[in-house]
């Protein structure tokens, strides 16, 4: 039994990873408390002992942290980038893919039949809508920034193509964004502010992931990571992807892509090493 574990800047996810997937996330500041915490809350709540367990697949930012064994348990690195890779392409069923992993930041990694490069990625994401909501809303709590964002109207804050031209240009519809924030005035409520706040992170990040899916010749992209969990959020996401020629998938289980995808790295690994 190989247990995943991926130990992000906001989250921590603990994964068993097969016929019956079992998934925990904790919160921690210290990366050995938040992946002792996960095995031990993923280990009771399927019934097993931490004997069973052959050994874990750690990944993100905080496995730098751990040493050669948690619990008793061996630890192997797999690298965030083939984490997030392996976890979206398999859990997308496809063999390419440009997969985004919507994190605290944004990682954006191509994969061609094995082959996982990390194309770019951006520092708006997760941490920048808490950060900024608790700036321009003094909002800290993300289902109190939901509430309000599904009040807003983004005809008081955004420019529009349609506000400055009059009408669509070439392929942009007059809807489309021409200047997030570009018209927020004096009259903008903290629900409009953030609506316009989590609608300018999805355009960021929607328009980015179209660039980059089409610099690595990508049909599809696979949207990974908690950003995902924000409602108005993906709304918006759903909304803005019809624009391109290219697909947006979702798959289950998508938010834990990471720690997935580092379990099914160690397991082939472990697999091809026998
Ligand atoms: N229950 C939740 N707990 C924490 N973050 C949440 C939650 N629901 C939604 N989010 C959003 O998801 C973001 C964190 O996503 P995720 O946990 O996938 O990132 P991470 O893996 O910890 O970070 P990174 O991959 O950038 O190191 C937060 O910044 C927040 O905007
Ligand atoms: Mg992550």
């Amino acid at each position: 039994m190989i247990i995943g574990i991926d130990l992000g800047g906001s989250t921590t996810d603990a994964v068993l990873w097969g016929t019956n997937p079992h998934v925990v996330t904790v919160e921690a500041n210290d990366p050995i408390a938040a992946a002792a915490g996960a095995l031990g809350k993923l280990t009771e709540e399927i019934g097993v002992g931490l004997g069973s367990i052959e050994a874990v697949a750690a990944t993100g930012g905080g496995s730098r942290r751990l040493g050669e064994r948690i619990l008793g348990i061996p630890v192997h690195k797999v690298p965030e980038i083939v984490a997030i890779g392996i976890g979206g392409a398999t859990l997308a069923e496809r063999e390419r893919a440009l997969v985004v992993s919507l994190g605290t930041g944004t990682a954006l990694v191509s994969v061609e039949r094995g082959d996982v490069q990390h194309v770019g990625g951006t520092g708006v994401g997760g941490g920048t809508l808490l950060g900024l909501a608790r700036h321009l809303v003094q909002i800290s709590r993300l289902d109190t920034l939901e509430r309000l964002a599904a009040a807003g109207d983004l005809a008081h804050v955004d420019l529009t193509v349609g506000d400055i031209a009059g009408g669509p240009v070439g392929r942009l519809p007059a809807h489309a964004t021409a200047s997030n924030f570009g018209k927020l005035g004096a009259d903008a409520r903290p629900e409009d502010k953030a609506r316009g706040l989590v609608n300018m992170i999805a355009e960021v990040i929607v328009s980015l992931s179209v660039l980059a899916a089409r610099a690595c010749s990508q049909q599809d992209i696979v949207l990974t990571g908690k950003l995902l969990r924000v409602r108005p959020f993906m709304e918006r996401v759903r909304a803005t992807t019809g624009l391109f020629d290219v697909q947006f998938l979702v798959p289950p289980y998508a938010e834990y892509a990471t720690a997935i995808g580092a379990a099914r790295h160690l397991a082939t690994s472990a697999g091809e090493a026998r």
